[in-house]
Order: C-alpha cells, then structure tokens, then sequence
C-alpha cells in the first residue's frame, strides 16, 4: 500500500491529525497538500500535546521525510514559529526532513487584514473563517498574482513584488473596508528575513515524491479541513478556499491518480462544525452540550466552540462517493458512551420530500431536517479498550450501521486521543 489518503470526511476537525502520526509509523513520507495554517492538528504522545498546522503529523517520527504541496497557502511566519516550536521540543526540523514545494503560494500581512475586513463587512452573513488569511492568498492565487515559496530564493524580487503588492492592498484596505494601511516597508524587511530563512526548504515536492514512489517507499497524504469545506463540492459558501478531496491531492502534490492506493476517510462518531452554514444535525441542546464537554469540541486553531451533533449518514455517504472512499476510521466513539439512546441521520426530509443523496444547493440543505434512526448506545468506559472483541455489542452496531450504510468498511476506531487508543480491525 505505497500510497495512503488520510481525508477529512465531515466539516474538519476529524482526528485526521492523530490518525496519520498512527499511520506515520510505518510511512517514509508524509505530505500535506492544501489549505494552510487554517488547519490545527493535534498529537498526543505520552503526556505531550502537539497541535500542528502547516507542519505535516509525520514530522514526530524522525525517519519520516515531510512535505508541503503546491496547493498550499503559506505564511512564512506561522511557519517559522512552528518550526521554533518543534525545535525546543526537540525535533529536527531541518530541511533534510521538511521541504516546501517551490509552487505554493504565499499568506502576508494584507492577506489575514483582507480576511478580517471582508468578515467584518458581512457582518451576520460572515463565514466564520479562521481569519488566517487564506481565502484572500487563494485569490491572488486565482487572480495569478500571488507570491510563491520559489520567490522567496530571489530577496531583490521577491521584496520587490512584496513592496508592489501591499501598497496595492493598502489602497483595498483603505478605500473598500475603511481600515488602517499597513506599514509597507517594515513588512518586506519582516518578510525578507523570512524568505532568507525559509529558501532552505524550499524544493520540487512532486519530483521527491515521484522518487519516493519508485523507490517503493511509502507515503502518506494528509489532509486539511474536511470534505464538506470544499471550494467546488462543500457546503458553498460556507466552505474554505481549497480543495480537501482526493482530487486536491493530485493537483495539491503534482502527482497522478495511480499514486493513491487506499482513501481513509476520517469520521468522527457524531458530527461538529466550526464557523456558520448549515448543519442538519446540529444540536442546540443538552446534548449538544455534552458532546461539547466530553468531546472538548473547542478549535485547535481559533478556539471556538464547535458545533455539535448527530452523525450525519447523508453527509457521509457524500463524501465516500466524492472521493472515492475505501474505508473508514471512526474517531472519538469514546465521547459517545453513557448517551442514551443515540441517533443517526440516515436521510433529509426537504419540502414535504425524503432525500437520500446530500443536496449541492445550500438552501436546500438548510431547509433540511434528519430523518434519524435511533440505536442503542452503550455505558461501559470503553477508552481502556483494545481490540474489537472488547467492544459492548451498541457499539459494533454502530460501526456496522456506518459500514452498511456507506459501503466502506471501518478498519480504524479511535477510542481517545492517546496513540494506543487505537483499534485496528481486520
Ligand atoms: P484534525 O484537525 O482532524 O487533526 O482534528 P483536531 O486535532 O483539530 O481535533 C480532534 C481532537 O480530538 C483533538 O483534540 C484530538 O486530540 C482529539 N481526539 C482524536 N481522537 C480522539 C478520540 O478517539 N477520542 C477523544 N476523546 N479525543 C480524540
Ligand atoms: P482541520 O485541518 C475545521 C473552516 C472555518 C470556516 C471555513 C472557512 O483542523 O480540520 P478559512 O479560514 O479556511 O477561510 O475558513 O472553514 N475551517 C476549518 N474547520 N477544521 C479545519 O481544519 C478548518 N479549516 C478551515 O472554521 O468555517
Ligand atoms: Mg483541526
């Protein structure tokens, strides 16, 4: 299995992260390939917490080789900070283990300023992003303005384009949202510093990967954010500026379809989002709060409180389709146990009709109500559980309702956030 897909299958915040420092393992390679530092992905080991964002989750392994795709957005700040912070923790992060493809785009100061101003210009409309600037960079990416990591090995140019892009975006800043300009000067000797500092890194990630695959070496594609935030397939415009799919990941590394041999979607066992637009499942109540306390259901990123809910089979079934799917790891069934009974989302009810597959218009989606199943749920703590046969026969049902309903088989279940609260299955 040379090639493994580690996908978000909901709106984020799967456990994608713990999922591939497990897989990680037994990997050569981990790439990331979208998104930016948007994403927050936490690892635990032992009594000690890691919430990565732009730097892949192999990077804990030290034989691991990590890579950024082109289909990211980097701000070369958040960037070095992480890299600092791994650093006095003891990690090599030096560029014989970290490389950043020469084609991503780069996130600067008016990028997050744009973000900030445009959320605050939609006022209750507003997405909810994470502010850190990445629907503004993807823009300029868009728009073929933007400033990429291979820029950043030429300081004269690339201070040049810098100076020429934010006094542009200064003139946005003031004359559309009303704000302050920034200090142009003292961001290109910020970012100058930084692009001196990065240029080490940065490389062709789609040629490493190809000879990492004809070596035979095994790699990893993690994702960010989740399918449901898609540009072209999520919840629009609710969603994130990338392309979390599978097809993200060819464009995102500059590698072909036949690179990718298994797709694990990462579930989680009820359903959470961050930020606004719709959300079926969505409990506003009681229970909603437990799954809050018990889940710890706060971003890694921003903070802010998540949204909780039933799991939503629709949704899912979704996403098993849109990227081709081929098992399933469900994450945080732990938080479950004591609720009783629990409720599964198997269909929408929509303007007096039963819809089975997940609406592409948004409206539609919002007007939708569950069509929920209701199943036994279990007491026993099942966080000390280590192997399938210790599982309480509610919450095999569970899993198999998932696989039946789905057709993917759930090889994975994560009953907390340790690395041995794993459970394979056959
Ligand atoms: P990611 O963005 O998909 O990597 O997920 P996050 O790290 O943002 O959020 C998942 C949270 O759930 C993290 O705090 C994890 O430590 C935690 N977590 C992961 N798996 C489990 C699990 O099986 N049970 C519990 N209770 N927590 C988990
Ligand atoms: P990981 O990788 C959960 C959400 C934001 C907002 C929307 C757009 O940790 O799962 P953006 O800042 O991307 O323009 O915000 O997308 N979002 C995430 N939600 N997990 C993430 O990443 C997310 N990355 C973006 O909350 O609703
Ligand atoms: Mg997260």
């Amino acid at each position: 299995m040379p090639g493994t897909a580690i996908l978000g299958a909901q709106w984020g915040d799967e456990g994608k992260g713990k999922i591939t420092d497990m897989l990680a393992s037994e990997s050569d390679m981990v790439a990331r390939f979208s998104g930016g530092d948007n994403a927050g992905h936490t690892v635990m080991v032992g009594e000690e917490t890691f919430k990565l964002h732009l730097v892949p989750s192999g990077i804990l392994y030290p034989n691991v080789m990590c890579v950024l795709g082109a289909g990211m957005v980097i701000n070369p700040r958040s960037l070095l900070n992480e890299l600092e912070d791994l650093s006095e923790k003891g990690i090599d992060v030096s560029a014989r283990r970290l490389r950043l493809d020469g084609k991503a785009h780069l996130i600067f100061p008016y990028h997050i300023a744009l973000d900030g101003a445009s959320e605050f210009k939609l006022g209750s409309s507003a997405i909810g992003t994470t502010r850190r600037g990445i629907g503004p960079a993807y823009m300029d990416k868009a728009a073929r303005r933007g400033i990429r990591a291979w820029d950043m090995l030429d300081i004269t140019r690339f201070a040049d384009r810098l100076r020429s892009e934010a006094q542009s975006r200064n003139i946005w800043l003031e004359r559309v949202y009303d704000e302050k300009p920034l200090d142009v000067e003292a961001m290109v000797a910020e970012y100058s510093e930084y692009a001196r500092r990065l240029a080490a890194y940065v490389d062709d990630v789609s040629v490493l990967l190809e000879q990492a695959y004809r070596e035979g070496k095994k790699i990893l594609y993690e994702g960010a954010q989740g399918v449901l935030l898609d540009i072209d397939h999520g919840t629009y415009p609710f969603v994130t500026s990338s392309f979390p799919t599978t097809g993200g990941i060819l464009t995102g590394l500059g590698i072909g379809a036949n690179r990718i041999d298994r797709v694990i979607g990462i579930v989680k066992a009820y359903q959470t989002r961050v930020g606004a637009g719709p959300m079926p499942t969505e409990l506003k109540d009681a229970v909603g709060d437990v799954l809050v306390e018990r889940g710890a259901e706060f971003g890694t990123t921003t903070g802010r409180r998540r949204r909780c809910g039933w799991l939503d089979l629709v949704a899912l079934r979704y996403a098993v389709r849109l990227c081709g799917i081929t098992e399933l790891a469900i994450t945080k069934l732990d938080v479950l146990t004591s609720l009783q009974p629990l409720k599964v989302c198997v269909a929408y009810r929509c303007g007096g009709r039963v819809l089975e597959n997940f609406p592409s218009d948004t409206s539609i989606l919002q007007a939708c109500e569950p069509v929920y199943e209701t199943v036994p749920g279990w007491t026993d703590d099942i966080r000390p559980m280590r192997s399938e046969a210790e599982l309480p026969e509610p919450a095999l049902a569970y899993l198999r309702m998932i696989e039946e309903n789905c057709g993917a088989p759930v090889r994975i279940v994560s009953v907390g956030p340790k690395r041995e609260q794993t459970i394979f299955r056959s």
